[in-house]
């Protein structure tokens, strides 16, 4: 091993997030405007191979032991499956996970839990058709219930459901979908809505917070301190009482407060997009290139050493309350949640 990836505060990465596109068949009002973003150009696109072994660097060298594919919308990528295969070849092994719409997964969940995948965390932001067309401007519902019933049968489980509630637009469903996820067995975990939209219109007054989404639920459930240390995770979890998951665990819920409780001094994570450049923070203004290297020679030891470089200056924290705070350029779906 070449090293682990630490920042200048001491925190370790362990944890990559590899974005496999930017595209999307989805255009969710937090993310994207309806007529989408100028995509990556298809030639800076890392290819199946050049994946494969910048997750290999990231393994084998730098301590990462988890991986989660995302995108834009990572099953709109032709290789996935190949991708995860050598993934899952890797020594030691990581966790590999996918952050899905869920749109064709009920077609693809089994040739992916083949190949190695071990978890999906399904995007569903209601339960109802209709608001489904207006959040996210695609006919779509049907398609991402089936595919997040399909995961589960394929046992790409625990499922997880990430939520992110909008006021006046699906506010009220906290408790109906905690409802629907206790149900099938699915763990819910609810984000607050953060400055990543294309558009840039994010505003603080329409996102419903951590603490907004637990008086919800506390309403209908009882809410118990979950035993369970928090590890690094973003999320803040609680026993949800008298229920159970699938495997006859006590079930839990989970709220990330990105905004209004930042976890920023336990980030374990790092990003690559899929044009190649390394983003120690979802909030960060600087990236560092890969691809440039990878593809002008660089044996796998440079690409390490690039990659701790990249870390090192990662910054305490994303500054959304700093009256300074800028988004990033690039949107959430050229990012990877
Ligand atoms: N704020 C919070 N969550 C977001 N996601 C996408 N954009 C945002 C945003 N601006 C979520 C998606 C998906 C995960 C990748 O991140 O709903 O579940
Ligand atoms: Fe697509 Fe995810 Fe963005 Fe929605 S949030 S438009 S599913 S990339």
């Amino acid at each position: 091993m070449t090293g682990a990836l630490v920042d200048s505060f001491g925190r370790i990465a362990s944890d990559l997030r590899v974005s496999l596109t930017d595209r999307c068949n989805l255009r969710c009002t937090y993310c994207m405007p309806p007529e989408g973003v100028p995509w990556l150009p298809s030639p800076d696109i890392l290819t199946d191979a050049e994946v494969a072994r910048l997750v290999g660097v990231a393994v084998t060298r730098l301590g990462i032991r988890e991986i989660r594919f995302t995108g834009g919308e990572p099953l709109l990528r032709p290789g996935l499956v190949a991708i995860v295969e050598a993934t899952a070849a890797l020594v030691p092994r990581p966790t590999i996970s996918l952050t899905t719409n869920a749109i064709g997964l009920d077609r693809m969940a089994g040739a992916l839990r083949q190949a190695g995948l071990d978890r999906v965390n399904v995007s569903l932001d209601t339960l109802d058709e209709d608001r489904f067309a207006a959040l996210t401007h695609r006919r779509r519902f049907a398609d991402t219930l089936a595919g997040l019933h399909g995961a589960a049968a394929a046992g790409l489980t625990p499922v997880k459901l990430n939520t992110v509630l909008i006021r006046g637009v699906n506010d009220d469903e906290a408790v109906p979908l905690l409802r629907f996820a206790l149900a099938h067995g699915y763990e819910l975990r609810f984000i607050e809505q953060m400055p990543l939209d294309a558009q840039h219109t994010w505003d603080r007054t329409t996102m419903v917070t951590a603490d907004e989404i637990l008086a919800a639920l506390r309403a209908d459930f009882t809410l118990l301190p979950d035993p369970v240390d928090r590890a690094g995770a973003p999320a803040e979890t609680w026993l949800v009482d008298g229920y159970r998951d699938l495997a006859g665990r006590p079930a839990r819920v989970g709220v990330i407060g990105s905004v209004t409780r930042p976890f920023c001094g336990d980030c374990d994570r790092t990003r690559l997009t899929a044009d190649g450049q390394v983003r120690n923070c979802l909030f960060a203004r600087e990236e560092s290139d890969l691809r440039g290297p990878l593809r002008g020679g660089a044996d796998d030891a440079g690409l390490a050493q690039r990659w701790q470089a990249a870390m090192w200056p990662k910054k305490p924290g994303h500054g959304i309350d700093d009256p300074t705070f800028l988004q990033p350029p690039r949107p959430m779906s050229a990012i990877g949640g």
